[in-house]
Parts: C-alpha cells; sequence; structure tokens
C-alpha cells in the first residue's frame, strides 16, 4: 500500500494537471482533475483513445452530488445507500461544473465512488487542495484488457510512469504517478446504470447485477438494446463496442466437451496453445513443435475459479499471462450463460470480437 507521503504526491500532481494512475476495486483508472480540461486532454492522449468516448467521473463517500449533476431522480439515493462506495457508476444529466472534455459532449456524466481505500485517500487529499473529483477511464491503452495490478498499468505506460525501472519520466513533460494498492479485488469494469432517460437502463453489466438493481429501485430496468434515449439517439459507451478488451493472441470461446479436441488439433498440427478452461490442464504427448520453439511449452494452461467472483478478479491477469505466452491460440471454455455470469460473458465475447476472430456464439469479427 502506498504511504501517506505518496498519496499527497499524487494529489499535489493531480493539482498541477498530471495523471495518476490509481487502483480501484473494479480495475486500476488512469486519473486526472475532472474540472481541468487540459489535463483531461492528456489522459485521451495517453491512452490513444477517442476524444468522443466519455470518462466516468469518480467522487468521495459523501460529496455533494448536486454540484456534478442536476435533476437527481429517485432511484439515486437509494442506489448511493445500497452500493456507494462500489462498483457502480450512475448515468445523471451534468450541471455546468462538468466540462464537455470529459463527457465526450454528451449532456450527461458519469458518477462512481470507488471503493478501494487507496481511492477514497486520494480523493480525500485532492479535495484538499483541489476540485476533488477525478475523471478516470481504466488505466489501459484504447481498447486492450484493463489492468488489475500496478504491475499491469506499468506494462501499458512503462516510460511514462516515475520511478519505473524503465524510468524516462524525467524526460517526458507529463509523468504519470502510479499508485500500487495490490490487486484489484473485483477485477471487471464497473455496472453502468443510465438513470438520464424517463427509465432506467443497463449500459454495462457488471459485479452489480441488474437483478441487485432492481431489487433495491423496485422497477424493471432495461438493457441498452431495449432502449433508446429520450432524443432518441443510444448513448456512446466505447466499453459497448462489439471488440474491446481484447489481447492480441487470437481467442476463441469454446465449450467444455469440445475443448479437448481443439487442442488435439492444433498440437498435431505444431502450434502453441493457451487455454483458460475449469478443468484442469490434462496430460499431454509431446508434440512435434516447429524448430525455435522447441523450449517453450506446447500447451499453456490456466484452471479457472468455478466461482464466478473469483473468476472475475483473475480474469484479465490470466488473459495478460496467456496473451504473453505467445501462442499462436488462445482457447477459453465459455462459462455458463447465467444470469450471474453476464458480465463475465460480455467481457470474453468481446474479447474474442476483438482479435477477429469468428466464435462459436457466431460473433462477427471485428476491429481491434
Ligand atoms: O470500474 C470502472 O468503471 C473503471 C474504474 C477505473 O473506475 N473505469 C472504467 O472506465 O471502466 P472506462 O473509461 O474504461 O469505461 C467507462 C465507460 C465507457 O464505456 C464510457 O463510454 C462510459 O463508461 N461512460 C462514461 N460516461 C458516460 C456517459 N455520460 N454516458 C454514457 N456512457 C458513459
Ligand atoms: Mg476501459
Amino acid at each position: 500500500m502506498p504511504t501517506k507521503k505518496q498519496i499527497v504526491d499524487a494529489a499535489h500532481a493531480l493539482v498541477r494537471g498530471e495523471l495518476v494512475a490509481m487502483p480501484t476495486e473494479t480495475v486500476y483508472g488512469l486519473a486526472a482533475d475532472a474540472t481541468n480540461e487540459a489535463a483531461v486532454k492528456r489522459i485521451f492522449a495517453a491512452k490513444g483513445r477517442p476524444a468522443d468516448h466519455p470518462l466516468i467521473v469518480h467522487v468521495r463517500k459523501g460529496d455533494d452530488l448536486g454540484r456534478w449533476a442536476k435533476r437527481m431522480p429517485s432511484h439515486v439515493a437509494p442506489l448511493i445507500k445500497a452500493f456507494w462506495p462500489g462498483p457502480l457508476t450512475l448515468i445523471l444529466k451534468k450541471t455546468d461544473a462538468i466540462s464537455d472534455v470529459v463527457t465526450g459532449g454528451q449532456s450527461t456524466v458519469g458518477l462512481r465512488c470507488p471503493a478501494h481505500p487507496v481511492a477514497q485517500a486520494l480523493l480525500d487529499a485532492f479535495a484538499k487542495h483541489g476540485s476533488g473529483i477525478v475523471a478516470a477511464p481504466s488505466a489501459n491503452r484504447f481498447g486492450h484488457v484493463s489492468p488489475t495490478t500496478a504491475a499491469h498499468v506499468a506494462s501499458e505506460f512503462g516510460a511514462l510512469i516515475v520511478g519505473q525501472a524503465s524510468d524516462k519520466s524525467s524526460k517526458v513533460k507529463h509523468p504519470i504517478t502510479l499508485l500500487d494498492g495490490g490487486a484489484c479485488d473485483v477485477g471487471i469494469e464497473s455496472t453502468i446504470l443510465d438513470l438520464s432517460g424517463k427509465a432506467p437502463v443497463l449500459l454495462r453489466p457488471g459485479a452489480i447485477s441488474m437483478a441487485d438493481i432492481e431489487r433495491v429501485i423496485g422497477v424493471a430496468v432495461s438493457t441498452r438494446e431495449g432502449a433508446q434515449l429520450s432524443d432518441g439517439t443510444l448513448p456512446r459507451v466505447s466499453g459497448d463496442r462489439a471488440a474491446h478488451y481484447a489481447p492480441r493472441t487470437p481467442l476463441k470461446l469454446i465449450t467444455n466437451d469440445a475443448l479437448a479436441a481443439e487442442v488435439d488439433v492444433l498440437l498435431a498440427a505444431g502450434k502453441r496453445v493457451a487455454v483458460l478452461a475449469f478443468a484442469a490442464k490434462p496430460k499431454v504427448k509431446p508434440s512435434p513443435v516447429g524448430v525455435g520453439v522447441r523450449n517453450l511449452r506446447p500447451l499453456v494452461w490456466i484452471q479457472a475459479p468455478t466461482k464466478v467472483e473469483d473468476f472475475a478478479r483473475d480474469l484479465y491477469a490470466s488473459l495478460r499471462t496467456l496473451d504473453a505466452a505467445g501462442t499462436s491460440m488462445m482457447l477459453i471454455e465459455a462459462p455458463p450463460k447465467e444470469a450471474a455470469w453476464e458480465a463475465i460473458n460480455d467481457r470474453l465475447s468481446r474479447a474474442a470480437v476483438g482479435v477477429g476472430i469468428v466464435t462459436r456464439a457466431g460473433a462477427n469479427s471485428g476491429e481491434t
């Protein structure tokens, strides 16, 4: 965990308009003072993210939301009471205090109160010297897998980060301060609920499920596919593009009964394979791998936890490990098609589309 001094230093970096990579309970975020347009533009530049994709604004526990959002719907109070601080982002009509640079030109703002103690400590320290709110997308390059450890963040932005082995930060104009708060507990991005229209719409599934939300507000939530915003348009959600959260290795979702045969075929063809499956690694015969890869393991296998919370927590680290193994194919055993696995199935199908492979589920290949 970072020291108090490191947190205060990071808050001062925010005041100066610099970027801070901070742990949250979901994934690491790349934060900037949400009221400083030049600082927010640095997020887009560092990530390579298109300017029209809105950022989530992170607030302190107990912050007065009326400063950032207007026309507070009645569902807000019970949702905050039930789930904040925690992995739920609420989309609300924004006030003029929130810049169009943050919202990608939209009239709404995404607000989230992160539960991670380091994120809260940073926001508290920042509130003493600055606005106390930070815009923060996941701390990865655009379209790539979200980071769930400080090491993942370092691998995304290496040379820009202060104090890394590869530190060139004294040479870059705007270095990134990285706070290491350990591995993220939740492991996948927050649930996003749009409350800016007539009825609540789920824009991104997450650890807090649609049923959890409906239980608290007592009315049905619709999915994005089933709803349009009051002005007739669909909201732009970058994580909602088919291709997203993508590793670089071709990735295929595969059912349990097809997995073993597929692995055999690939190995027999001299290919190296990476697998994430609920089953344990099978014994494989030494296979005729090609020259140059003889010393590399032909089959890299991660056995995934069967509990959904554990699966979510480990998912992105596993994808990064399997991707780094440099195999020619990544096979992922498809989790159950049950409501509890909705957020996981959402991320996996996007990751599979993101690398341009047609999955068994029949998704079309997409852009990366
Ligand atoms: O768990 C999380 O939400 C993490 C941590 C760092 O808080 N953040 C995160 O940010 O996942 P990002 O930028 O990678 O994804 C934010 C999503 C995007 O899909 C964006 O389009 C959507 O939130 N979003 C933000 N503001 C919005 C708005 N006003 N209307 C619709 N969607 C919005
Ligand atoms: Mg992201």
